[in-house]
Formats: structure tokens, C-alpha cells, sequence
């Protein structure tokens, strides 16, 4: 089935056509959907917002790929083997020697998740008036950026705003934008890049080794710091492999630590690409952010040999990077998420182009051109997959993007989308089957649908707790 829809390029680096699971499935959890009626009230009691369903009354879960990955055999037995002691845990080392091994930064600092490793680099190098640029938002990283002080300015190449455009390098940083932003403000009031590989928000998007290049390049002509978002990186690396020139014979692992050896540091949310169910780090070349961090992560994390993991999750963890970045598994994960933008592509609903790493993004602007952005669109889309299927989404539009701190109003991003997030090693593709044909009943009856008013809004990072009615 899937031969009919993997480019052929993907088949013939490999050697043969289509791609499989490199993996069997040894244990199972059991799932079921229940009825339209138990449905309705369902996402009625929950506002309206699909962070506040329970799990249990999803029946596909595509919320996020965080933390929802399934662990191999050789993970699940690393933590029987986890060291529980408060201080110079033995799966502590192991884990920086992986991230030594494949990123190849010098220094480690564990951390519980990826918004740890954000607060951590955030409170370290940025002073109150400085400027972050980056190649688009993330939710949690603007947000650290912003408490500690700074603005986020974002040098995302053009494409990347647009639904529509093919451009095979989306994530790229427009190195003439962030030239304009360093002479008007000045190099010392920024203090890193925030570079992120893939860029989530615009769709999984990845960055080229040429761009990372040219910007290490700028950066040195002023001075100023590269830092990673490596949460994704690992497939950030397939996408060079299969699309940049020169790459194609080179592992995921040789493009992961070169890519990495352009930047000064990372932070890692080990939740997606790593495969463990909780964990995060950062990892710096400088010794003297090393000791701000490592000093810090005792105040909000805990010591720096754990840093909010216990031992067996930092075993778990240090087994899933070197899983990461197996050419074989990084294949099937991306095939997967394809084989299911291809089928929503063939029966034309308006997604995000290219396909990227980790999820389908569905237009919700084009699903619902008669609804304003400020009914919701995407959050509607949300709720009526969910109704119409039990399919578990999430909104990334106007709600994700929150508010401009000056002024108190809505940012309006021209990105309004609905996020189907394929967590690693978890569905089969009948799954996917089941999902894609939900969203087309979704899209056929799309012109009767109506957006949303918002009734309840937290002050930060509202997508996770707002709360909507019906208009
Ligand atoms: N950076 C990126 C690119 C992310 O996608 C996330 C989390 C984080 C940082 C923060 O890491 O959740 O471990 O604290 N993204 C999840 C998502 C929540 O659903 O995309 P965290």
C-alpha cells in the first residue's frame, strides 16, 4: 500500500520501494470510540478545547508526538537498570555521553523536560531590553524568552508563512532579515539566535545545512550566538539527506552532529525525537554558560546529575538517541506522517506543503474561509474532528499565538492550522486510514459549520486552558 504514495526517492536511497516499521509489536493498549451522544458532551464539558478532553474518551490521540512515543524493549529494560541515587547517577554519564556521541556538544545539563532546558538558557543569556531573533515562534520558547526579559523577532523566510508554498527548506532563517534586525538594534542586545530544526509552528518545516552554515557565518561577523532547538532535529536531518546536495549518502547521525557543530549549544525536549515518555537537556559549548546553567538547574530542576529525571529515565533516554538516529526508523516515522498527507493531498483538503517531519497540518482557513479568525477557526476544526471521530487534534492559530504583551490584543498569525501529530511507533496505518477519513467528513460538511466564542482565557499560554462556546 504505501509503495503507491513514498516518493521514489525515498525507496531507491534504500533500495527498494516501499517502507516498513523496523520494529514488530510485542505489547498492545487497548482503544475504543465511543459514542457521538457521550462525544458531544464530551467536548462540551471540555470547553471546546481538545487539551481538556481525557484521554480516555479519544480514540486516535494526535495531540502531540511529546511524550507519546512507545519505548523499545531495550528502553523498557534500561530502566530496571535505572541508579537512583541523588547525586552522580551511572545512567547520568551514559546520557551525556550520547548527547556527546551524536550532537556533540561538550557540556550537559539534564533537565525534566524541553520548557526546563528554555527557562534555564533564557535566565542565562538574556538581560531585560535584549532582542531573540528566531526562525518562527514556539510556544514555551517566546514565552522564556519574553519572562526573562526579551522580544522575540522572528527571521523565518517568507515561505514559511504561506500554507501553500513548496519550498523544500521552509524553516530557513531570511539571513537579510536578521542582518536589518542586528544594524537596527545593535549585536550586543541579542544575545543568540534561537534556531529551531524543524520549525514546528510553520508545519515540521526543516532548515537547511547551507542556511545553518550561512548564518554561523553572519553570526560571526557581529559576535553573536547560535542556540539550537534540537527537539526535532533528527528528522530535521532526514529532510537534508534526502533533499540537500551532497547528503544523500551520509547518515542521519554524520548530518545531525554536523548541523549541530555550527551552533554553540541546544536545548532538547527528549519527549519527541528521543522517544522517552518525559525528559529534556541542554547542552552548551562554552564553559562559562555551562556554569550558569548548572548553577541554575539546581534552583528550578534539581541536581545537576538529574535535573528533574529520575535515573531509569535518563537510561530510557540515553537508549532512545542512539535509536533517534537509525536512518531505518527515522524513514518509516516520516514515511508514516506522509502516507497520510498524501492520502488527505489526493482527495485535495488544504494542508500544509510540503509535508513535514511530525505532523499533518490541516488549512483551517481554507476548511472555513466564512469563519473569522477571531471565531476560532482552527479550534472549531479541532472540535469537529473530534465529534465527528473521536480523532484527538490541536489548535495551532490565533489561540497558540495568544496576545501581543504591549498592547493586550490578539496576534494574528497568518498561519491558522489544526495540528494531526503522529506520535513515533505508536498507530499503524490503518490508523491512519481511519484519521484521514475522518478529516474528509469533516471538510465535506464544512460549509454548515460555525466558529466559536472564547469564554475563559489564562494569562499564559492560553491554548492549554482556554475554554470556548458555540456561537
Ligand atoms: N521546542 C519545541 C520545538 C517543541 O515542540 C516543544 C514542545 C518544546 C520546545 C517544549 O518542550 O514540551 O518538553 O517542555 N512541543 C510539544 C508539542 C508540547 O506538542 O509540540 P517540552
Amino acid at each position: 500500500m504505501s509503495s503507491q504514495v513514498v516518493p521514489q526517492t525515498m525507496g531507491q536511497q534504500f533500495g527498494r520501494r516501499s517502507w516498513a516499521e523496523p520494529w514488530k509489536i510485542k505489547m498492545v493498549e487497548p482503544i475504543r470510540l465511543i459514542s457521538r451522544e457521550e462525544r458531544e458532551r464530551a467536548i462540551r464539558e471540555a470547553g471546546y478545547n481538545t487539551f481538556l478532553l481525557r484521554s480516555e474518551d479519544v480514540y486516535i490521540d494526535l495531540l502531540t508526538d511529546s511524550g507519546t512515543s512507545a519505548m523499545s524493549d531495550r528502553q523498557w529494560a534500561g530502566l530496571m537498570l535505572g541508579d537512583e541515587a541523588y547525586a552522580g547517577s551511572r545512567n547520568f554519564y551514559h546520557l551525556e555521553d550520547a548527547v556527546r556521541t551524536y550532537y556533540g556538544y561538550k557540556y550537559l545539563v539534564p533537565t525534566h523536560q524541553g520548557r526546563g532546558a528554555e527557562h534555564l538558557i533564557s535566565k542565562a543569556l538574556i538581560k531585560p531590553g535584549d532582542y531573540i531573533p528566531g526562525n518562527m515562534y514556539f510556544t514555551t520558547t517566546r514565552l522564556h524568552q519574553e519572562l526573562a526579559g526579551g522580544t522575540f523577532v522572528d527571521v523565518i523566510i517568507d515561505e514559511a508563512h504561506d500554507p501553500t508554498s513548496t519550498h523544500p527548506f521552509k524553516g530557513n532563517v531570511d539571513l537579510d532579515k536578521l542582518e536589518a534586525l542586528i544594524k537596527r538594534v545593535g549585536p550586543e542586545k541579542i544575545p543568540y539566535v534561537s534556531l529551531a530544526g524543524t520549525v514546528n509552528m510553520a508545519g515540521g518545516q526543516p532548515v537547511s545545512m547551507a542556511n545553518v552554515k550561512a548564518l554561523r557565518n553572519l553570526c560571526d561577523r557581529y559576535g553573536i550566538r547560535i542556540y539550537l532547538d534540537a527537539t526535532r532535529m533528527a528528522e530535521n536531518a532526514f529532510f537534508i539527506q534526502e533533499r540537500e546536495d551532497g547528503y544523500a549518502n551520509k547518515s542521519i547521525a554524520e548530518i545531525l552532529k554536523e548541523f549541530c557543530s555550527y551552533t554553540d549549544g541546544a536545548w532538547m525536549s527528549a519527549k519527541k525525537d528521543h522517544l522517552v515518555n518525559i525528559g529534556g537537556w541542554l547542552a552548551v559549548n562554552d564553559p562559562d554558560v555551562f556554569d550558569v546553567a548548572r548553577n541554575l538547574v539546581v534552583v528550578y530542576e534539581g541536581l545537576h546529575t538529574y535535573g528533574g529525571m529520575s535515573g531509569r529515565d535518563m537510561e530510557a533516554l540515553a537508549i532512545g538517541i542512539t535509536e533517534a538516529v537509525q536512518d531505518d526508523h527515522i524513514r518509516a516515522r516520516v514515511g508514516q506522517v506522509r502516507y497520510l498527507g498524501e492520502l488527505l493531498t489526493d482527495w485535495g483538503i488544504p494542508i500544509v506543503q510540503p509535508i513535514g517531519g511530525h505532523a499533518i497540518f490541516l488549512d483551517a482557513r481554507r476548511f472555513y474561509p466564512h469563519i473569522p479568525q477571531d471565531q476560532f477557526p482552527a479550534q472549531t476544526l479541532a472540535a469537529e474532528l473530534y465529534l465527528d471521530s473521536g480523532v484527538r487534534s490541536m489548535e495551532r492559530g490565533i489561540v497558540s499565538a495568544g496576545r501581543d504583551p504591549e498592547t493586550g490584543d490578539h496576534r494574528y498569525p497568518r498561519l491558522e492550522l489544526v495540528r494531526l501529530t503522529i506520535p513515533r511507533r505508536v498507530y499503524t496505518q490503518a490508523h491512519m486510514d481511519v484519521t484521514a477519513e475522518a478529516v474528509k467528513a469533516v471538510y465535506d460538511a464544512r460549509e454548515q459549520t460555525r466558529g466559536l466564542k472564547m469564554v475563559y482565557e489564562p494569562k499564559y499560554l492560553r491554548f492549554f486552558q482556554a475554554r470556548f462556546e458555540r456561537l
